[in-house]
């Protein structure tokens, strides 16, 4: 048993792990004993036996060195037998849920805020991952939390920082810390997933791409796996050094903050398809020459093609999404005969439908598909699955949407987001949503009249688990929605954001602006939820 310290602590308010783990300012996770509390209160509730490994990885921003060193410390001294740690203290999160499956740890602790900004005075986050590789669910989250509200006390070791960069095997406090290859794992995954000879070949005959890394994690697996294992040209990655500040930027791959590529997509130098992804490697964008792909869409079409992909053929069991995003993947379940489920918000609800084998495939609006390969969304894998279709079927993306939308009809999608307004003006407004509730229906707004009008609750069909709240959703006569949901990952004030959705069967227009297509939505959830009134916003600030 290694000398243990115990160092007295008090609760700390504010450490309530929101839609994907604790989000922080950097400024507030450096505060004495934030980040030692939440990490303690993480190894006092989870399960594990004697001997039990834990993975450790964060995205590389600012800050995340310093929280490594210290977990591994409190890992020695809460009796861990083994970490593993990525070089550098990199693993992408899909790398790192890899990790915890393939070496059977017993979980791990994520350091990322994801898409959010990075550096000193920007973001920082820790998430626990639970031994199948995913998020941990709310239960153990609740745990956690209720734990951060009695903490007395945290455990460490008196030993040196490590030397992260070097790969190789050290002891601390007579506990094994492996620091391995943060991409080869991943990289070795992605080719059984995918044929990479079909995309090889179609390199060859001229496909073109661009990946945007945004200085962010995806840079070392991208440049590994795109033009090293599939010999795009070098230079097909760009922005790919990781940077603790993600060069100022934010890491987000969206319209907005991957302008650079969206440009170069609609102009007349654009490659055949353009991708990015985000901080800490999860998210992807996907744009064809010319033709975005909205996430929503992404999934549906990545589901209609994914016998192309040879770990998929014939073993399509389920699809499942987020209750926000459009129901384009749950016309492609009911063509192919699979199920389908519709989940809230957080890719944690879709653990155990992937565990229990129900789904095969899963996404969120907000840029997220993964599959069953590991427990979360992962952008590179999004990435190499277009790449397998378009190489397979020797079509181009904007061939795909259209022979996709032709066969199934189009879901114009968009969503709207109001950045950092007061809490009180938010909380107003989702309030007298659920208020107008039950006098909603019937009532018509423009050309649309309300069918049904609810607060979204789900119930997980593997445990039984209910979570209520999830969002306002109205839904209009037609087929058309509008729904209204605080977000869950923000770092400062609310965001509201106010979600989109209007179908247009094979016989209607599947090529008109998506703006257009959505004015009378946009107008019915000023009308319903009286958006300028309650916030001060005259105009989103960021549309998706
Ligand atoms: C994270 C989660 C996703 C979720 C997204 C949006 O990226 O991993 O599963 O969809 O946040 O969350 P928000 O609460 O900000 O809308
Ligand atoms: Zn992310």
């Amino acid at each position: 048993m290694p000398d243990i310290i115990t160092v007295a602590t008090q609760p700390i308010a504010g450490q309530k792990p929101g839609t994907s783990g604790l989000r922080k300012k950097v400024k507030v996770f450096q505060q004495p004993n934030f980040a030692e509390n939440f990490i303690q209160s993480v190894f006092d509730v989870v399960e594990r036996d004697e001997g039990a490994t834990l993975v450790i990885g964060g995205d590389g921003r600012f800050h995340n060195r310093t929280v490594i060193q210290q977990a591994i410390r409190m890992a020695a001294a809460n009796g861990y037998a083994r970490v593993l740690v990525g070089q550098g203290g990199i693993l992408s999160t899909p790398a790192a849920s890899n990790v915890i499956r393939k070496y059977g740890a017993s979980g791990g602790l994520v350091l990322s805020a994801s898409h959010n900004p990075g550096g000193p005075d920007e973001d920082f986050g820790i998430k626990y991952n639970i031994a199948n590789g995913g998020p941990a669910p709310e239960g153990v989250t609740g745990a956690i939390y209720e734990r951060t509200l009695t903490i007395d006390r945290w455990l460490s070791v008196d030993a040196p920082d490590i030397d992260l960069d070097a790969i190789g095997t050290v002891s601390v406090a007579g506990m094994s810390v492996e620091v391995i290859d943060s991409v080869a794992d991943y990289a070795d995954l992605m080719e059984t997933l995918f044929d990479f000879d079909a995309i090889r070949k179609a390199v060859a005959s001229g496909l073109t791409m661009r990946f945007d890394a945004m200085s962010a994690v995806t840079g070392p697996y991208a440049r590994e796996i795109l033009e090293g294992r599939l010999g795009f040209p070098a230079g097909t990655v760009v922005n790919g050094t990781p940077l603790e500040d993600f060069g100022g930027h934010h890491p987000d791959p969206n319209l907005i903050h991957a302008r650079e590529l969206y440009e170069l997509m609609m102009g007349s130098d654009a490659p055949d398809i353009g991708a990015a992804s985000d901080g800490d490697g999860d998210r992807n964008l996907i744009i064809g020459r010319g033709r975005f792909i909205t996430p929503s869409d992404s999934l549906a079409m990545l589901a209609a093609n994914i016998e192309c992909a040879p770990a998929y053929k014939g073993r399509l069991a389920g699809i499942a999404r987020s209750m926000p995003t459009s129901a384009a993947a749950d016309r492609v379940a009911e063509a192919l005969g699979v199920g389908c489920f519709e989940t809230p918000t957080g890719w944690k609800f879709f653990g155990n439908l992937l565990d229990a084998g129900k789904v095969t495939i899963c996404g969120e609006e907000s840029a997220g598909t993964g599959s069953d390969h590991v427990r979360e969304k992962d952008g590179l894998w999004a990435v190499l699955l277009w790449l397998n279709i378009l190489a397979v079927r020797g079509i181009s993306v904007d061939e795909l949407a259209r022979m996709h939308w032709a066969r199934f009809g189009r879901n114009y999608y968009a969503r709207h987001d109001y950045e950092g307004i007061e809490n009180a003006g938010a909380d107003a407004l989702m309030d007298g949503l659920k208020a107008a509730l039950a006098t909603l229906p019937g009532q018509s707004f423009g050309a649309l009249t309300v069918a049904v009008a609810d607060s979204f609750s789900y119930t997980d069909p593997v445990d039984g688990s209910v979570s209520e709240n999830q969002g306002i959703r109205i839904l209009f006569e037609g087929g058309s929605r509008v729904v209204f949901r605080l977000s869950g990952t923000g770092t400062q004030g609310a965001t509201l954001r106010v979600y989109l959705e209007n179908y247009v069967g094979t016989d209607g227009d599947l090529d008109a602006e998506t703006g257009a297509m959505l004015a009378d939505q946009i107008a019915a959830a000023e009308a319903i939820a009286g958006i300028t009134r309650n916030t001060g916003r005259t105009a989103p600030d960021v549309i998706t």
